[in-house]
């Protein structure tokens, strides 16, 4: 479903993804760990095209990118075959819960209004969601933002969705509601890579993970593996620091 070959990103002379090679298998969930800094957001953000990446090959479904020679077409292409779950919802303010989902709908894809509205409601029936549908963003807590922002994802049926650390703006009671929805999406058979803190959620639904520092890709392997049994010093260190710090909570 996702190839991505030889992927390359820098911020002026700061290198953040050095020639990173990662394929995904349809209906997989890839979660990705790694130390702040070390270029996961960025890779996310390259896949849909929210960040230029400077060289490399992009392939999602059937669209495959040069990320040094694309057209317009190619870009629109590539960007509509993913969506993105951001760290804080990213929400049209203005918009209700079920125009948040419409929007991209009817003015994205041309859907008739009709239609759209039906596909919303099932999407907000999905996410547990449908009883809130006329409320404002300003009037849910953050984790059901976060639940309206996923439903928003996949109203345009994307190949893959991408989360970036979608729980960590969370309250803590909050961030199971939205694990829960990611777990049924990841039971649905949707592909799925998902940046995250949270070791367990990932241990429990990911396939793979990937440990990235310094912007390669350090370690990867299944879930259970990785997180129980690491190989690399990095990882190990990174996993660690992920305990001591929890055991620092008094
Ligand atoms: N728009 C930007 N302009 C300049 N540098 C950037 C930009 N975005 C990211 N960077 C730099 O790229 C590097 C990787 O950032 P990135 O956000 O991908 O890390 P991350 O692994 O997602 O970290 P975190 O766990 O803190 O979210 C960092 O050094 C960051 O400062
Ligand atoms: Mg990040």
């Amino acid at each position: 479903m996702i190839k991505v070959s030889e992927l390359s990103k820098r911020f002026a002379n700061n290198p953040v993804l050095k020639a990173i090679n990662l394929n995904v298998k349809q209906g997989e969930v890839v979660a990705i760990i790694g130390p702040s800094g070390s270029g996961k957001s960025t890779l996310l953000r390259c896949l849909n095209l929210l960040e230029k990446p400077d060289s490399g090959i992009i392939q999602i479904g059937e669209v495959t990118l040069d990320c040094q020679h694309y057209n317009h077409r190619q870009e629109t292409e590539l960007r509509k075959q993913s969506a993105m779950v951001f760290q804080h919802y990213n929400l049209f303010k203005n918009k209700t819960a079920l125009e948040n989902i419409t929007y991209p709908l009817i003015v994205g894809q041309k859907m008739d209004k009709k239609q759209a509205m039906q596909r919303g409601l099932w999407l907000l029936e999905r996410v547990g969601m449908v009883d809130y549908a006329n409320q404002y963003p300003i009037t849910l807590s953050g984790g059901q933002q976060q639940r309206i922002a996923i439903a928003r994802a996949l109203a345009v049926r994307p190949k893959v969705l991408l989360f970036d650390e979608p729980t960590s703006a969370l309250d803590p009671e909050r961030v199971h509601e939205v694990l829960q929805v990611m777990l049924q999406l990841a039971k649905e058979n949707i592909t799925m890579i998902i940046v995250t803190h949270e070791m367990e959620f990932a241990k429990y639904v990911a396939d793979r993970i990937i440990f990235m520092a310094n912007g390669i890709i350090v370690e990867e392997g299944l879930a259970k593996s990785i997180i129980d049994n690491p190989q690399n010093a990095l990882t190990q260190r990174f996993l660690r620091q992920l305990t001591d710090d929890i055991d620092f909570q008094i």
